[in-house]
């Protein structure tokens, strides 16, 4: 079967086409002999991921849980014993009635090698560690260790491993073979051939994952380098991953390259908002600036991948059109106000109007505290017309959805959205008067069929924005409000998978959390309140949303939680 990704028609494929790291039958259990200790372990799971489960890492290149295996970059070598036999060809005993073995003089690759009944694995032997101080001797006769320049210091396999496992000297005085620099490989991606391992984690990605064989090996011997195919370019909607995926600072994208070190990045876990798939990421930041997303493994959402425009679309929180105080009046008499007065005058003006006089039109982008706060409000108002912008795309059979909207299914669950149906109703009142006082919350309204003669007819148009946008310009008060990496939260993908969002950098200016703002909303129009904190509010939409019910925040854990909608 074929599917669209990109400009491009691939086959239908899995996310996770290989999964080394999860056993295909975790009752099926073999006894294997672990540095020195006879222990259980799921059959079939490789020698790298077994170890791993021990708390012990065996180093490796090439191997990548969720490609296939290359077995080419030799730096996971262990030493391997399997049970002696008799001429009868069973198992000699020992006193202690485990199997005696017979420690095979020449090492093994862990990645290619799944555990057996009886086999014996050391991963801390001498000839290991021999083995291993070799390999980096071996990888380092051409590559340069150029970690103060190389935009992957903090993150290269290869210097750790140098300094861990290596020797710390070469053997090698010839001249080293200098590969291409800067090569531009693709619209996001610059590769160093001279930095590169050749373990084709990248190749085997494009190839294997995203179904695009654009990439290989060319030349032979030292002279081996990665290239695009000749007048191609590496321009896949998911390319970003390569640079994520390569061990060494050989592919680096050109979006973050040079803007910082590593290690000088706060991380915050959290998850993309870029469309209904909800894919798990890591926010870099640094004083208050995002820096880049990294993906976050999660197998229930994403695996280890993410799509290029969901992981470079944190750009448009910091552009130019980033609307930092809260306005109020219109055209020339527009002023910047304080938080206080913008309140108190709402207050003032919303009381004038009748619940079928006011309309709302939410984002299904929002949180779900958000929208469950905004829900309360306009009930409290008695708002008849309430609904939020869907936003349908092409989905791409691999992560991105067909939602391009992150949180539907929340908009669902508090009964904000009317999947649409009460837009078109809005557009009608608006156009025939009786609907004279609008809330816009995070939408520019021209999206849902409005032009500037409608909204400049309504009486009283309020909006709380993040960019500068028709909306924004027309309406009567402006309230800055926060993006999805300024704020804690939850959504729901389009899978019913709940998933929290955690604040990363500040909302910048005087702009604010959109919860408090509704808060306040609340209380100048006289709804009360009671919500005096994120954790109240959170604890209030669990104790009045069913599906949520009896969930807390620690409950939901990193990695989300299935729940039920309907
Ligand atoms: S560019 Fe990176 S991922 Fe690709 S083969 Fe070289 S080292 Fe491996
Ligand atoms: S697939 Fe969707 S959720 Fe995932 S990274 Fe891309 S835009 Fe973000
Ligand atoms: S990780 Fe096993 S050979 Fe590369």
């Amino acid at each position: 079967m074929k599917a669209r990704l990109g400009n491009k028609m691939v086959k239908k494929h899995s996310m996770n086409p290989f999964n080394h790291d999860i056993p295909a039958n975790r009752e099926e259990m073999v006894n294997i002999h672990f540095n020195g200790e006879w222990v259980e372990v799921p059959k079939g799971l490789n020698v790298v991921e077994v170890a791993k489960s021990f708390g012990e890492f065996i180093p490796h290149y090439c191997y990548h849980p969720k490609l296939s295996i290359s077995g080419n970059c030799r730096m996971c070598l262990f030493e391997m014993g399997m049970p002696k036999r008799d001429p009868e060809r069973k198992p000699i005993i020992d006193k202690n009635g485990k199997p005696e073995l017979m420690w095979i003089p020449k090492p093994q690759i862990g990645c290619a090698t799944p555990v057996t009944e009886g086999m014996g694995v050391r991963t801390d032997s001498p000839l290991a560690k021999e083995c291993r101080k070799a390999i980096m001797e071996f990888l380092l006769i051409n590559h340069p260790l150029d970690c103060p320049i190389c935009d992957q210091a903090g993150e290269c396999k290869l210097q750790e491993y140098s300094t861990e496992y290596g020797s710390g000297e070469s053997r090698f005085v010839e001249d080293k073979v200098k590969k291409p620099k800067n090569v531009d490989l693709g619209e996001r991606i610059v590769l160093d051939d001279e930095r590169c391992v050749l373990c084709t984690r990248c190749v085997r990605f494009a190839n294997e994952v995203v179904n695009d064989d654009i990439l290989g090996i060319v030349n032979r011997g030292s002279y081996n380098a990665i290239a695009a195919h000749e007048g191609q370019r590496f321009d896949n909607p998911y390319s970003l991953n390569t640079v994520d995926i390569c061990p060494v600072g050989a592919l680096t994208s050109k979006d973050f390259r040079f803007k910082m070190r590593v290690w000088f990045l706060k991380e915050t876990k959290s998850v993309c908002s870029g469309c209904g798939t909800g894919c798990n990421i890591t926010v870099g930041s640094r004083q208050d600036t995002v820096y880049r997303f990294t993906p976050r493994s999660n197998d229930a959402v994403n695996s280890h991948w993410m799509c290029d425009k969901g992981r470079l679309g944190f750009h448009y929180l910091q552009d130019e059109k980033r609307i930092t105080e809260p306005h109020m009046g219109k055209g020339k008499l527009r002023f910047i106000t304080t938080w206080e007065q913008i309140y108190l005058e709402i207050g003032k003006q919303i009381k004038k109007f009748k619940g079928e006089e006011i309309a709302i039109i939410a984002s299904a982008r929002m949180t779900n505290e958000e929208l469950f706060l905004l829900k309360t409000w306009a009930d409290e108002l008695s708002v008849v017309f309430m609904d939020v912008i869907s936003r349908p795309q092409e989905g791409d059979n691999f992560l991105r959805s067909q939602d391009c909207n992150s949180n539907t299914l929340g908009a669902t669950m508090t009964g904000v959205s009317n999947r649409g149906k009460n837009l078109k109703k809005i557009l009608k009142g608006v156009r025939d008067g009786s609907i004279k006082c609008m809330i816009a919350w995070q939408e520019d309204l021209t999206e849902a069929g409005f032009v500037s003669q409608d909204l400049e007819k309504l009486d009283f148009l309020i909006t709380a924005s993040i960019l500068k946008n028709t909306t924004s310009d027309l309406a009567s008060f402006v309230l800055p409000v926060a993006g999805f990496v300024e704020k804690r939260g939850t959504m729901i993908n389009v899978h019913s998978r709940l998933q929290r969002l955690n604040k990363a950098v500040a909302v910048p200016g005087k702009g604010k959390e959109d919860w408090e703002v509704l808060c306040r909303l609340r209380e100048v129009t006289g709804c009360g309140n009671g919500v005096h904190s994120f954790d109240d509010l959170f604890q209030s939409m669990v104790k009045n949303l069913k599906p949520l019910k009896g969930l807390n925040w620690g409950k939901i854990t990193d990695l989300g939680l299935d729940i039920k909608i309907y």
